[in-house]
């Protein structure tokens, strides 16, 4: 009989997504797609992670790049603190070489460092993102200590196209015959408790977000942002380092 992992690893063989993340096992590739990935789908990372590889290519050209291009190019991706974490964990590695421990670069949580040692340095290390912990949740499924390095990737798979939060598809899922839960997935409806969610563009993440654009392309603000929340947003970007604020007014870190 084989196990849950060899059909698990045997579907993702066959019909993972070609991500070109996948295609590469440099560290600091690898890393820039996980940074990406944390918060942005990964149709929008694609095209991304290569204009920032072909302008980018390495730890060290990333390390030497200015603060306010290297914001410009991370615009749309969300928050730009993991941008500059990104860079300076770049520093690091130009200087000293990847660390064993991986945690111990700026930024890097146990996920990140997970998934740079599993996909990069082949350890057998699981990554436990939101789709994978949900993945493990509901089939029961336990990797053990030292997955293969393509458990966490086959997981996520399983997770980003089969067994998703709103739609588990336990008909089409390879591994429903070892599954705890196959065809019994209950999906909680829309709007309970803690799954409301504010829109974007009310989000002082999206408000943030506008004011870096501004200060580093010189585009204009978009109209109709109240000024209580451009103030607010302005301050928190000033207390977290990653605007400054003199008698001349605002401008990005150098
Ligand atoms: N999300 C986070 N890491 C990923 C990866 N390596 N491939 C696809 N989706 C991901």
């Amino acid at each position: 009989m084989p196990t849950f992992a060899d059909t698990l690893l045997e579907w993702y063989a066959r019909e993972a997504r070609d991500l070109p993340w996948r295609r590469t096992r440099d560290p600091y590739a690898i890393l820039v797609s996980e940074v990406m990935l944390q918060q942005t789908q990964v149709a929008r990372v694609v095209p991304r992670w290569e204009a920032w590889l072909e302008r980018w290519p390495t730890a060290a050209a990333l390390a030497a790049a200015p603060v306010p291009e290297v914001l410009a190019a991370w615009v749309g991706l969300g928050y730009n603190r993991r941008a500059l974490r990104l860079r300076e964990a770049c520093a690091v590695v130009a200087r000293d070489g990847w660390p064993e421990d991986l945690r111990e670069l700026p930024g890097i949580g146990p996920y990140t460092a997970a998934a740079v040692g599993a996909f990069a340095f082949g350890r057998p290390e699981l990554p436990v993102d939101t789709n994978v912990r949900r993945v493990l949740e509901r089939t029961g499924f336990d990797p053990g200590d030292a997955p293969s390095p393509d458990v966490g990737q086959a997981l996520m798979e399983l997770g980003a196209v089969v067994c998703r939060a709103r739609d588990a598809a336990c008909e089409a899922c390879p591994v429903a015959g070892a599954c705890a839960s196959a065809g019994r997935v209950v999906i909680a409806p829309r709007g309970a408790a803690g799954t409301k969610r504010e829109r974007f563009e009310d989000s002082n993440r999206w408000v943030r977000g506008r004011i870096v654009e501004a200060l580093a392309t010189g585009a204009p603000l978009p109209d109709g942002i109240e000024l209580g929340r451009l103030e607010r947003a302005i301050e928190s970007l000033v207390a977290d380092g990653l605007v400054r604020r003199d008698a001349k007014g605002l401008s990005l870190p150098v």
